[in-house]
């Protein structure tokens, strides 16, 4: 399918600081811990988000090395993201409440919009800290969720790495084009 992507250096000015420095990372600074404030901030961060009907269908799972909850995330990494993920000084596993209990009656159709949503607020706080997120599905889902058994009606989303940052951003960054954004849901143009 052909697609406009544009290849640029950086985002181009005018957007926040905030919203043009993020990146995710491949590299994390293992001695950069996050302390008690910093992962409360970040959780306030995403509880203030907005959703359907005030829905808040979000749940996260935090842990930091060190912590036994750490451990038993870990082991469900994928080799690919286990190699930068371990060193991050937090670890989020995201959770969406999709039904009502073991029933098949939707808790909220936006459960995973809303999640990905109060993810996004949770990565522009980490970023106002001078922490980085690096968000990702690598890791084993059916094991993380056995692991972690969340109850009935929730779901395991992602995983969030976050932490200081100890790469640079790429050399440049693919990003479809403004345009492509207005005309790629349509086949026909006016
Ligand atoms: C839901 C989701 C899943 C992702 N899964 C992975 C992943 O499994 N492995 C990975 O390296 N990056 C993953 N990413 C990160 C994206 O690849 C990254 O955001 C994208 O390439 C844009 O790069 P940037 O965030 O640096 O702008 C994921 C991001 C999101 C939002």
């Amino acid at each position: 399918m052909y697609r406009d992507v544009q290849r640029d250096l950086e985002p181009p000015g005018g957007i926040h600081p905030l919203l043009a420095g993020r990146f995710s990372p491949y590299k994390f600074d293992p001695s950069a811990a996050i302390d008690d404030h910093s992962l409360g901030l970040l959780l306030e961060a995403a509880r203030w988000a907005p959703s359907a009907g005030n829905s808040q269908p979000w749940g996260f799972f935090a842990s930091r090395p060190g912590e036994r909850g750490h451990e038993r995330v870990v082991r469900h990494l994928a080799p690919s993201s286990a190699r930068w993920a371990t060193d991050a000084g937090l670890l989020v596993v995201t959770l969406a409440r999709r039904y009502v209990g073991d029933t098949q009656l939707l808790y909220s159709e936006f459960a995973d919009y809303d999640l990905g949503q109060a993810v996004a607020h949770l990565t522009v706080q980490a970023q106002a800290m001078g922490l980085a997120a690096h968000q990702f599905r690598a890791f084993d889902l059916e094991g993380l969720t056995e692991e972690l058994r969340p109850n009935p009606g929730w779901a395991i989303v992602s995983m969030i790495a976050l932490g200081k940052a100890a790469g640079e951003p790429p050399a440049s960054r693919d990003r479809r084009s403004i345009a492509d954004l207005g005309s790629a849901p349509w086949s026909m143009s006016e």
